[in-house]
């Protein structure tokens, strides 16, 4: 793989292996020393025009443990606020040394335009462009999923897990990322939010589209996704008023009472505590919240290997 700038495009085999080769490194956490040698030398860049901490601190953790040396270019305070493009900024940041860019972009496509443009030689990751896409996330998602559901998860895909997520779809580039990843590995997902968090074209996403919480959470889930209310990408859109979403959508102890015993709640953090899940829910022990951010450190470290020509 050159890039990894979405899961759309994503092959169903580069999926897998990445899944596979993050198992390979999962373990490496607990090491007395947790650093493996294979990318010593390379330079990874985190190059970010959006706030971020746990998916900057992974893929900072994910690098180091493979013993790459790591920078970051936060762009609060750098010469991006003076109107320095992204050219001259990804250009800059490849002739400090970064052989793999790591960028978290406000713009749907920056990655992609970053890739295509031949500006730079960089292998390019996107870590969320937009409302577009978020890859690293839906593939530590399907991390989760697999290794809850499936014994010795190698080789082996989601076909037949009934996977919800809830909530603003429509703003969030986490539930269209795992949308694409998790049916191409064979999960049925189901999108659940109000009419104005669903996006429009719904239809042509590979999904069940519904309104009714409840109603989903009385077939059975093994999964549920919750997402917050991305209000800061929602502009002169209708918001939705929080009283009513609580109501509506909020997975409280009654609701996730009702799921399947052996249902699992997910969530992407960062979590409106009292909003898209009740703290009891998300501290309880159907949550895999820690789980998801675990395996997101080795999600990362499997990307960065399999960019670099997954080679030791
Ligand atoms: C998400 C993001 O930034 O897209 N967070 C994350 O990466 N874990 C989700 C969000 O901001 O709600």
């Amino acid at each position: 793989m050159r890039h990894l700038l979405g899961t759309r495009e994503l092959a169903y085999d580069d999926a897998l292996r990445i899944l596979d080769t993050a198992l390979e490194f999962s373990d490496v956490a607990n090491r007395t020393v947790p650093k493996l040698p294979t990318l010593r030398g390379v330079t990874m860049v985190n190059l970010f025009f959006e706030d971020s901490t746990r998916t900057r601190l992974s893929f900072e953790a994910a690098a180091k443990r493979l013993s790459a040396d790591v920078m970051t270019f936060q762009v609060q305070g750098s010469s991006v606020s003076k109107g320095e493009s992204l050219k001259d900024t990804a250009q800059t940041v490849e002739a400090m040394g970064a052989d793999i860019i790591v960028m978290r972009h406000f713009a749907s496509g920056a990655a992609h335009r970053l890739a295509q443009s031949g500006w730079v030689d960089a292998a390019i990751i996107n870590a969320g462009d937009g409302t577009h896409e978020h890859p690293t996330q839906a593939l530590l998602d399907a991390a989760t999923l697999r290794s809850t559901f499936r014994g010795d998860p190698r080789g082996t895909n989601l076909e037949g897990l009934r996977v919800a997520i809830v909530g603003d779809i429509a703003h969030s580039r986490v539930a269209r990322s795992n949308v694409f990843l998790l049916s191409s590995l064979g999960a049925h997902v189901t999108v659940v939010g109000p009419t104005e968090l669903l996006p429009k074209g719904i239809e042509d996403w590979p999904v069940a589209a519904h309104h009714d919480l409840d109603a989903v959470i009385d077939e059975g889930p093994d999964a549920l996704m919750m997402l917050r209310i991305q209000r800061e990408r929602i502009r002169g859109e209708h918001q939705p008023a929080s009283g009513d979403y609580v109501r509506n959508y909020s997975l409280t102890p009654a609701r996730a009472s009702r799921l399947p015993s052996d249902s699992i709640v997910m969530h992407p953090g960062p979590m409106n505590r009292g909003v898209e899940i009740s703290s009891e829910v998300a501290d309880s022990p159907r949550s895999v919240i820690l789980q998801q951010v675990r395996h997101g450190v080795a999600i990362r470290m499997a990307t960065l290997f399999d960019l670099w020509g997954g080679t030791s």
